[in-house]
């Protein structure tokens, strides 16, 4: 019988492997927990750290995952998914002016793991991945399981945060790999042009990299903003681009788990073998349910939507913009996030904390206004927050209150 004191299976004599060791939790997940934390005791926080838009799944998903789940539909499909859904998606992807074969499309389950996927069939021990900074969270740790090192390439200070062809450039060693691109992206909200993708995805070709083109917010583009699909632009670009994308932010589908990778028919194929050996395949239930969102004319409900998130985008600007200490960088026109530059708050105190960091003004701004934002530093924006627009028109509003009159509290005196 055993005398410890804690449970057996709180403590470990199992050593864990350097690629586990070194992946610590997403600091996304840790604010949406100590945010979480405070919902349980009861204290009204609006939290503007979320990743996905709030609206319900769309109605035609969830028919179909109930007619599936009647239908007995409930199997292991082909690894790389089944093949109506592989054929829409290769549809779906073309109205961007791609050109994919459904066999050039494996199902996954999200976004996210198509590019674990992707990381896993191009990158080699010591391999580089190029990326324009500020980039999200998971790309470090996705490239680190591979064996690889994500080089960041910092935006020159008044460029919008968008890096230029040239700075890429400069980046590029006899080790880099890959060209990881995020439009429009994930934190910035930031959308690069057709000529400025264009010009970036020049220099994968130039000097024959490979491109992960990470475009899962391509449905939400505001104002003059278009997206821009990588593979649409020639040849040269789609022989060397693996199309990441999925249905969890268009159609409110985040927790269904459906993605893909659409990519050179032996990458898919090498994509394939490894999803057979490790997932298997998604999960049937929700292939289908991404199927009857995909098949279904949602034109008009995902105007609407993408109209409310732009009126939640202006009104956060707007609001920001008269907040003194706080200036929105770039111009966020995509996905549902923007960066607030605070460094204009640093050497401001209140309740006895000065702030000295995006991360000081994000606890004080949870525990003094109950308000949760991320403090960029995972992003490589360390003077930045991430504000996630997407939460109902009312309680945005009213974390941008709470927002001004946190900032309008703070002193230089402690008070
Ligand atoms: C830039 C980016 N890529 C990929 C993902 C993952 O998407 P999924 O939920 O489909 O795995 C996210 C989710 O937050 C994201 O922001």
């Amino acid at each position: 019988m055993s005398t410890a004191t804690s449970a057996p299976e709180a403590i470990s004599r199992v050593r864990l492997a350097m690629r586990a060791a070194q992946v610590p939790p997403s600091a996304t997940a840790a604010l949406d927990a100590q945010a979480k934390a405070l919902i349980t005791q009861g204290v009204d926080v609006i939290n503007l750290t979320s990743g996905e838009p709030a609206f319900p799944t769309v109605e035609p998903a969830v028919q179909a995952a109930l007619d599936a789940i009647a239908a007995d539909f409930t199997r292991y499909t082909p690894a790389a998914g089944i093949q109506e859904l592989r054929s829409v998606v290769a549809e779906f992807l073309g109205r961007h002016g791609t050109e994919y074969e459904p066999g050039q499309v494996v199902i996954t389950a999200g976004a996210k793991q198509a590019l674990h996927y992707a990381f896993t069939t191009l990158v080699e021990s010591g391999d580089e991945i190029l990326i324009p900074a500020p980039y999200w969270v998971s790309y470090p740790h996705l490239a680190a399981l591979a064996g690889g090192t994500l080089v960041p390439v910092q935006p020159a200070q008044g460029s919008g945060l968008k890096v230029t062809a040239d700075q890429l450039r400069a980046a590029v060693t006899d080790r880099t790999r890959v060209l990881l691109l995020n439009n429009p992206a994930n934190p910035s909200g930031v959308v690069y042009d057709r000529t400025e993708l264009a010009a970036l995805v020049q220099v994968a070709i130039d000097h024959d990299l490979a491109i992960i083109s990470d475009e899962i917010c391509d449905h939400w583009v505001f104002g003059d903003a278009a997206h821009v699909s990588v593979a649409a632009l020639g040849p040269e670009a789609a022989q060397r681009t693996l199309t990441v994308g999925g249905v969890s932010k268009t159609f409110a589908m985040t927790g269904w788990r459906i993605g893909w990778v659409a990519a050179p028919t032996p990458v898919a194929q090498a994509i394939t073998a490894i999803q057979s050996h490790t997932a298997s395949a998604p999960s049937s239930i929700s292939q289908k349910a991404a199927l009857g969102a995909l098949t279904a004319d949602l034109t008009i409900e995902l105007e609407r939507r993408r109209l409310e998130l732009d009126d939640r985008r202006r009104t956060t600007i707007k609001a920001l913009a008269d907040i003194p200490g706080i200036d929105v960088d770039g111009d966020p026109t995509g996905a549902f996030f923007l960066l607030a530059d605070v460094s204009g708050t640093y050497g401001l105190t209140l309740a006895g904390e000065t702030i000295t960091s995006a991360e000081v003004f994000a606890e004080l701004l949870l525990t003094e206004a109950n308000v949760a934002v991320v403090p960029g530093a995972d992003f490589a924006a360390p003077n930045h927050v991430r504000i996630s627009y997407t939460v109902p028109s009312a309680r945005l509003a009213e974390a941008l209150t709470r927002i001004a009159d946190f900032v309008a509290r703070l002193g230089r005196d402690g008070g």
